[in-house]
């Protein structure tokens, strides 16, 4: 095989566009770092409240059926003030049949206040069930859209993809309408 010139130009132009191709790919890379950034640095929480390393909450405004939404080292906890007919509901599930077996009790000391970190042991998305309006998935509690995950209204899995209960945070009660998490 002859190489002629226009083989070498073809050549080097193919090699061009490689380049120009591969230093595009990059600069695009760079580019979405650097608009991703400053949003996952918004996400982080700021040192300040990282060094809070617990949360009082009154519960004294929170009604019957209702749920609130506090911070907590970064992260959302879900505070529910249980109906009587979710504490019979949880109370009465079988323990054994559970995925992540764990009862209402121990998860709920004074059973008509649920506490939960507001994160789904999937991968982290924040479930839905805090607004009145809210889907609460098949077992009343909460759902995570992302892939389909229903928490109970003990904040237990029940079906979908997360393989853990919503997570109880250490908490104590201050007193009969207070709670210190953390
Ligand atoms: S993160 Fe909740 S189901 Fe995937």
């Amino acid at each position: 095989m002859t190489t002629t010139a226009g083989g070498a130009v073809h050549a080097e132009g193919g090699s061009r566009r490689d380049f120009l191709y591969v230093a595009t790919g990059v600069a695009g890379a760079i580019g979405t770092a650097l608009a991703v950034w400053p949003l996952i640095d918004q996400m982080n929480p700021a040192q300040d409240v990282l060094a809070l390393a617990s949360t009082e909450v009154d519960l004294s405004p929170i009604v019957e059926g209702q749920s609130i939404t506090v911070v907590w080292r970064g992260k959302p906890v879900f505070i529910r003030h249980r109906t009587a007919d979710e504490i019979a509901t949880a109370q009465g599930d079988k323990v054994e049949e559970l995925r992540d077996p764990q009862s209402d009790a121990e998860r709920a000391p004074r059973a008509e206040w649920l506490v939960l970190v507001g994160v789904c042991t999937h991968l982290g998305c924040i479930p839905l069930g805090q607004k009145s309006t809210d889907p609460r998935g098949d077992w009343g509690g909460w759902f995570c859209p992302c892939h389909g995950s229903h928490y109970d209204v003990s904040g237990r899995i029940r079906k979908g993809p997360a393989p853990r209960n919503l997570e109880v945070p250490p908490y104590e009660y201050l007193d009969d309408t207070r709670i210190k998490i953390g």
